[in-house]
């Protein structure tokens, strides 16, 4: 019997990994989101399992993590065995366009760079070190963070992907952070890691405008050049499987530590 915390699980690789991991009842699963009451509706419309349970946090909010504490502890005895740090911020406002044209609006780039390091670096080192006491109590210690391809420079610069700056710049910042708190506590038998999960399909395109459209076909042929085998996103629930048998697989003896890796357990993020 395993416990998991899995932040983000309101939809998205969230809900896919929600739904993976809770359907064998012998894991106890909670899921951290912002909004309880209309997670908790759908959770019991499309899984209604006993060993789900909801509560509220906003990664931006350390008030409402710091609840969170109090609230998931009796519900897994003191210990967690994988925290899941899956929630992420990505505006659709700067994802399809270069820092120069953002740079036109200088202050709203300012405040995009800003909320994407509140929830993707500051929120998830907050939620590390609150749910640390928790995490060392746990039998098998394992802290992923799910992170982006998009963080990766050499992808960047050899494939000239000059997209989704803020976005990419948080991830690279987590990154780091998770090798940092991997430097600190691989001692004490933690291992931490970065999982990217691929290209993957959460309707996240549906609202795009024509220009949008027009990068995020240019993007597409970026991708293809980079993985001739890429025929497009991946569902949730493939993704999910992929990253759970690398997390499996994955140890502290077998050098993953801190690393940044995707779902196919390399660095290959296609
Ligand atoms: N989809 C992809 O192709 C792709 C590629 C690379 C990396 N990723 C990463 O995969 C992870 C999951 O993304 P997704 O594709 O499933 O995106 P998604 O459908 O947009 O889901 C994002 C999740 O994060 C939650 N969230 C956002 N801000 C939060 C905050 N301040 N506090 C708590 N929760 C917050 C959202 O909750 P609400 O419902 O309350 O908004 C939602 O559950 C993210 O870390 C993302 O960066 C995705």
């Amino acid at each position: 019997m395993s416990t998991y915390l899995i932040t983000g699980v309101s939809r998205g690789i969230g809900f896919a990994f929600l739904r993976h991991i809770s359907a064998d009842p012998n894991n106890t699963v909670i899921g951290l989101v912002r909004d309880k009451t209309t997670t908790e509706k759908k959770v019991r419309e499309e899984l209604d399992r006993p060993n789900i349970h909801i509560i509220q946090a906003d990664l931006t909010d350390l008030d409402s993590l710091k609840k969170s504490v109090d609230q998931v502890s009796p519900l897994v005895n003191g210990s967690i065995d994988y925290l899941i740090a899956n929630a992420g911020y990505m505006s659709l406002w700067s994802a399809y366009h270069p820092l120069s044209s953002l740079g036109n609006d200088p202050e709203r780039l300012e405040e995009d760079i800003l909320e994407c390091f509140r929830t993707n670096v500051v929120g998830n080192v907050h939620l590390f070190n609150l749910y640390m006491p928790l995490i060392l109590k746990g039998h098998v210690k394992k802290v992923i963070a799910i992170t982006s391809g998009f963080a990766d420079d050499d992808l960047t610069t050899t494939y000239a992907i000059d997209v989704a700056g803020p976005y990419s710049i948080s991830k690279a910042a987590m990154n780091t952070a998770v090798a940092k708190f991997s430097a600190e506590y691989a001692e004490r038998g933690v291992l931490f890691m970065g999982i990217a999960p691929g290209a993957v399909e959460v309707g996240q395109d549906k609202d795009l405008t024509e220009e949008q459209i027009k990068i995020a076909m240019a993007l597409g042929e970026k991708f293809a050049r980079y993985a001739p085998h890429f025929r497009g996103r991946t569902t949730p629930e493939e993704s999910v499987k992929d990253m759970m048998s690398v997390i499996n697989a994955a140890s502290l003896e077998s050098g993953h530590g801190g690393c940044f890796i995707s779902q196919h357990g390399n660095k290959k993020w296609l």
